[in-house]
């Protein structure tokens, strides 16, 4: 199938380029010129395993190409994604003003057009925004006989969001029609996933309410490590076995800093908002974000209290991305810890395996190691707030050669206490 996907970021790349492995014909546009010119010379743009090798393979074999003319690429396509960001406002609402836009410049160049299109959300968007982009063709003149509007949410994880893509779990298509269904249905039938068929309104909202869930599990395994802080208890032992509970599943319940990234807090946000604005006001989820708040606060509490003056310490950060496997730094619990430790007068130093460049550009005033040891030479604390494997196989001994003051904080929890305790370091975790 001859496809358009509009937005090259983590969800408009991985579509196209999986989708370009599947056989099909795919245009990349994005109005990102920069972006563009990086993709043209067979690189990416962001960190993602796998990616740059399957970019480049189907661009060689011309199955994909990238542009910032829309105007060729939809006019060419049987099928239109809408995959540009829709990032949170000042007030927690999404941001749709990219949506808008591209649902403009689809009417303006479709218009008169007579060959049956499906345009394709799968952009996060309110519910809703599928009459919304509906009504923006029709009022730019194309008739409904040639178009419809589909909601189909992505549910990839950055880090291994080939492998995601390629191996859903669910497929959700949001359609208001069998032949918009049936065409979208045709694409994904490679991939022998479950396909789940909604309203397009169940759909937008489907994705809302996964990541909601998935918020909650997180919220809820933090406030239960804060209990057992205050009672003696061990969180690693205690949710490894609630979660053997086939009821309630393993997933998402390691206690940390909190989630973070580009998809959960605003999400939350945006359904929060989403919620008020038609009359109610969510209590569970005000409770999870609030929870998140709460969890990284406390953390931040913790190492001013154990430091105590920390004006001048020089404190390490292992890790900056939101989680492993990823150079995406949106909404990362490491940013919250750096601004607040600067503010007191710390010196950060960090390292990460992935990060460096991204954080570079948001972090003047940290120092940046191409090393793990080099940057922890001369420590007065180390923070782990992201857990890279590499990290879990420290050297101690070496590290405790080089720091000034053996002390470590433990943001995700990979570190046995014991063992780290028994060679002479101050460990403090999580929960635990
Ligand atoms: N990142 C994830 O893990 C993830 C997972 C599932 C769903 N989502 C959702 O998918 C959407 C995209 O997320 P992302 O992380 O890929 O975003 P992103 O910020 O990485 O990429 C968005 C891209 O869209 C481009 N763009 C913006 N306006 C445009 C326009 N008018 N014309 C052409 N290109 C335009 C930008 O230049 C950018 O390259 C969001 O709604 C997000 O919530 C993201």
């Amino acid at each position: 199938m001859k496809l358009a996907v509009i937005g090259t970021g983590y969800v408009g790349l991985v579509t196209g380029a999986c989708f370009a492995n599947l056989g099909n014909d795919i245009i990349c546009v994005d109005k990102d010129k920069e972006r563009l010119l990086i993709l043209e010379k067979g690189e990416v743009p962001f960190y993602e395993p796998g990616l740059p090798e399957m970019v480049m393979r189907n661009h060689k074999a011309g199955r994909i190409i990238f542009t910032s003319d829309l105007s060729h690429a939809v006019k060419k396509a049987d099928v239109i994604f809408i995959a540009v960001g829709t990032p949170p406002k000042a007030n927690g609402q999404a941001d749709v003003t990219a949506v808008f836009e591209v649902a403009k410049d689809i009417a303006k160049n479709i218009k008169g057009n007579k060959s049956f299109k499906v345009i394709v959300n799968k952009s996060t968007v309110p519910v809703g925004m599928g009459d919304i982009v509906t009504k923006i063709l029709v009022e730019n003149n194309v008739s409904e006989k040639y178009f419809s509007v589909v909601s189909n949410p992505e549910f990839l994880r950055e880090g291994s969001a080939i492998s995601d893509f390629l191996n859903p779990d669910r497929i959700v298509i949001g359609a208001s029609n069998n032949k918009a269904f049936n065409i979208i249905t045709e694409l994904y039938r490679s991939l022998n996933a479950r396909i789940i068929f909604t309203s397009v309104k169940s759909a937008e909202l489907i994705k809302y309410a996964s990541n909601a869930f998935l918020a909650t599990k997180i919220s809820f395994i933090n406030e239960i490590a804060n209990i057992c802080e205050r009672v003696g208890s061990d969180i690693k032992e205690v949710a490894y076995a609630v979660g053997m509970d086939k009821r309630i599943g393993r997933e998402f319940l390691n206690a940390g800093l909190g989630y973070g990234g580009s998809c959960l807090p605003k999400d939350i946000s945006a359904l929060l908002h989403l919620a008020r604005e038609n009359g109610y006001d969510p209590q569970i989820l005000n409770s999870v974000s609030e929870v998140n708040e709460f969890q990284i606060d406390a953390f931040i509490g913790k190492i001013i209290k154990t430091l105590k003056n920390i004006r001048g310490k020089k404190i390490v950060l292992l890790g900056l991305s939101f989680k492993p496997e990823t150079d995406d730094l949106r909404d990362a619990p490491s940013l919250k810890i750096i601004n607040s430790l600067t503010k007191k007068g710390a010196i950060i130093k960090a390292y990460d395996p992935a990060a460096e460049t991204t954080a570079k550009k948001t972090l003047p005033n940290v120092q940046f190691c191409k090393d793990i040891y080099e940057a922890l030479k001369g420590a007065d604390a180390i923070v782990l707030a992201t857990e890279w494997p590499e990290f879990r196989d420290l050297d101690f001994e070496k590290v405790k050669k080089i720091v000034k003051n053996p002390v470590i904080f433990d943001g995700r929890n990979i570190y046995d206490p014991k063992r780290i305790r028994e060679m002479g370091f101050k460990y403090i975790g999580i929960g635990r």
